[in-house]
């Protein structure tokens, strides 16, 4: 058994997380949990002060699985990179975001690494976490950290471990959500194992770092297309006089062989909407067109502009135009029951339903305020009336929604997520995507 190993196996390991966001606070909690010291090292003053007195900021995270470790010296927070100096592990949970052309912005990846390299010693385990495209962690990570001379498998061991997490989701959190790892070298993927076993219930061990990488980009593939495909459905179910909805429920009663996706108004997250692109630019760069998620990326696109032309029909059946009207969005959150706003698909409606010339304010009771892409808004209170409004359109389906008040009260509804199906009241006054 290596050093590091022994250290993994008795938690006597220090482990700096780099990047404590949705991603990495979850796991600063679980590693905290299994005994081992733990640093939450990010460049946000902010969520390092709030973790230095263990208060979470993560709507998945409570304060309770923070503060006692803080308490007891195990977890502390830094925003000083030479914390890395006094790492046995580090996980990279930095973001990985796309630029204006849509391509890959490696740079906090980069930056990460580089940090890491000016403090390294050796027997250290780097495993990154950060959603890349195959190769990066070959390509990127591993001639960093074996520049000054350290050698992979033996001073150094690298590995790649998507992460899973599914924010919002009651049942599947990061200790029983399966873990898959790649390693650059056996010993990689050994010494990587060895510390994710101590926290997560199930390894999926692979054999490579790509493949690792490449295994998350297939299941937010399989997500984006699943949504380009029924997002396409609801368009031609509009032309066809269908209600999409109601076929895709129907279809999800076959017990085999079909999983149900549902439309809306467009992709939102740090996710499916950006992931997938990291994998076509790759493909791009081997001269290879990636078309299920170029195809899948234009329809889900497209969506929130459909979502305004939809509006701007209801409105019109109505006798009214866009310009002049007051429209209400209900949820900028870009899925139900979170406060995470990030590429939402609320922004693009709300642009474009200004652009048109309507007066639009937004009701969200979890997010009081956005200052987000271009939009510089306060929520109207969630208890407050939704007549004075010639439109209100559900963008996201909290559960909060006041379902029947808003059919009672309001006197036109564009549906985007079938979330009054059911829901007693006047239906005419409903559209739907
Ligand atoms: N949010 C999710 O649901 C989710 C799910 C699976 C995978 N991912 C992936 O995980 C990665 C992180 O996502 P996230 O949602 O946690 O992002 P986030 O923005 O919530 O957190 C990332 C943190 O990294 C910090 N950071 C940036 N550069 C740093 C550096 N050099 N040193 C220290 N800290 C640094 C930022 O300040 C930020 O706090 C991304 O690649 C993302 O695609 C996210």
């Amino acid at each position: 058994m290596t050093p590091l190993l022994e250290k993994i196996s008795s938690r006597s390991a220090h482990v700096v997380v780099m990047g404590i966001g949705y991603v990495g606070l979850p796991l600063v909690a679980e590693l905290a949990r299994a005994g081992f010291r733990v640093t939450g090292l990010d460049r946000d003053p902010r969520k390092v002060t709030a973790l230095a007195m263990g208060e979470s900021y993560i709507d998945d995270v409570p304060s309770s699985d923070l503060a006692p470790h803080v308490k007891s010296g195990r977890l502390a927070a830094s925003t000083d990179p030479a914390v890395l100096a006094g790492a046995d592990a580090v996980i990279v949970c930095v973001p990985t975001p796309l630029n204006k052309t849509k391509e890959p912005d490696m740079r906090f990846i980069v930056d990460a690494t580089a940090e890491i390299a000016r403090h390294q010693h050796p027997g250290m385990v780097i495993v990154l976490e950060s959603t890349t495209y195959p190769g990066t962690t070959t390509e990127v990570l591993v001639p960093k950290l074996t520049e000054r001379g350290f050698t992979l498998g033996k001073d150094v061991f690298v590995a790649f471990s998507p992460e899973r997490v599914d924010p919002g989701n009651a049942v599947f959190k990061t200790r029983n959500t399966p873990k898959v790892i790649g390693g650059a070298t056996p010993a990689c993927l050994e010494h990587a194992a060895a510390l994710y076993s101590a926290i997560i219930e199930q390894v999926v061990p692979v054999s490579s770092t790509e493949t690792a990488e490449m295994v998350k980009l297939l299941e937010n593939t399989f997500r984006a297309v699943n949504i380009g495909l029924v997002n396409e459905v609801a368009l031609m179910s509009r032309r066809l006089g269908i209600d999409a909805f109601e076929v895709i429920r129907a279809a999800a009663t076959k017990p085999f062989g079909f999983m149900p996706f549902y439309p809306g108004p467009g992709l939102g997250g740090h996710c499916i909407p950006i992931d997938p692109l990291y994998l076509s630019w790759k493909l791009r760069t081997l001269k290879y067109q990636a078309r299920f998620i170029e195809l899948a990326d234009a329809i889900n696109s497209s969506m929130p502009e459909y979502v305004v032309d939809r509006a701007a029909a209801a409105l019109n059946d109505a006798g009214k135009a866009v310009r002049g009207s007051r429209v209400l969005v209900y949820g900028v959150a870009y899925k139900r029951d979170v406060t995470d706003v990030r590429e939402s698909p609320a922004f693009d409606v709300i642009h474009e339903l200004g652009r048109r010339g309507a007066a639009v304010d937004y009701m969200d009771p979890h997010v009081p305020e956005v200052h987000e892409h271009g939009v510089d808004l306060r929520g109207v209170p969630p208890d407050a009336g939704f007549a004075p409004y010639d439109l209100v359109v559900i963008v996201t389906d909290h559960r909060a929604l006041p379902r029947e008040r808003l059919l009672a009260e309001a006197r036109l509804i564009l549906d985007t997520r079938d979330s009054l199906r059911g829901v007693p009241g006047d239906r005419a006054k409903v559209h739907t995507l």
